[in-house]
């Protein structure tokens, strides 16, 4: 799996043209992005960063990331702006077990950036390797309040499998709702009318 992800990779870096005209770059996280990528968690208000999973403020996970970069169990793409990193999108898979075909997708954009189609463009590049990559299924998980992204996902084609009251507790330990969105994805042959 990890093979056919690499070549797909060789698209990246992509100069990718916004709605308001402006330029950003996609391309895989880097070893040395540390330091930008750190300003994108810093830059994220404290009341959305209770919703990320990690110590994103910690620069010692972040270096953590950047150094062991695996992109066929964790790909992550980002969008830079001058040489500030302003969204980035990940592809988590498990490589065995019983959830090996599905693939977890997240998204996070720079407050000062969002509306302009960045996390639009990077989850559909993501969806799109996906496909190639031989994966069957896409999840993304939210916390009930994300309910600009549970939207956006909608508009890509995803539906909620799930909703659990008070399931999740954030970094205060206060319950949220837990909501399970997913997608089958068509591989090209599928499209094609020849894979069944
Ligand atoms: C959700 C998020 C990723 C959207 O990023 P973005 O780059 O602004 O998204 P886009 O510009 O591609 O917008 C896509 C669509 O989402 C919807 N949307 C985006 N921001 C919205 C907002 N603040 N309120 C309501 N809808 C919104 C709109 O329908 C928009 O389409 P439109 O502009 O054509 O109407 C961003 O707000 C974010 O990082 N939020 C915090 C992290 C998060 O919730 N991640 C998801 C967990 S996986």
């Amino acid at each position: 799996m990890s093979f056919s992800i690499e070549l797909e990779l060789q698209r990246f870096p992509r100069h990718i043209r916004l709605k308001d005209g402006k330029r950003t770059i996609f391309r895989v996280l880097e070893g040395n992005d540390e330091k930008a990528l750190h300003q994108l968690f810093l830059d994220i208000p404290e009341r959305e960063r209770m919703f990320i999973k990690h110590r994103v403020t910690d620069l010692a996970v972040i270096r953590e990331w950047c150094q062991n970069i695996d992109v066929g169990r964790n790909l992550p793409l980002v969008a830079l702006v001058g040489g500030k990193v302003v969204g980035l999108a990940t592809l988590h898979q498990q490589l065995g077990g019983w959830k090996r075909h599905i693939g977890r997708v997240s998204v996070l954009v720079h407050p000062l950036y969002r509306g302009r189609g960045i996390a639009t463009r990077l989850i559909t590049e993501i969806l799109d390797i996906s496909r190639r990559a031989g994966l069957e299924k896409a999840e993304a998980e939210f916390i009930g309040e994300q309910e600009a992204a549970i939207k956006m996902f909608a508009f890509l084609g995803f539906s909620e499998l799930l909703r659990l009251a008070d399931y999740v507790k954030d970094m205060q330990a206060v319950t949220h709702d837990y909501v399970l969105m997913g997608m089958e994805l068509k591989t090209d042959e599928e499209y094609a009318g020849v894979g069944g």
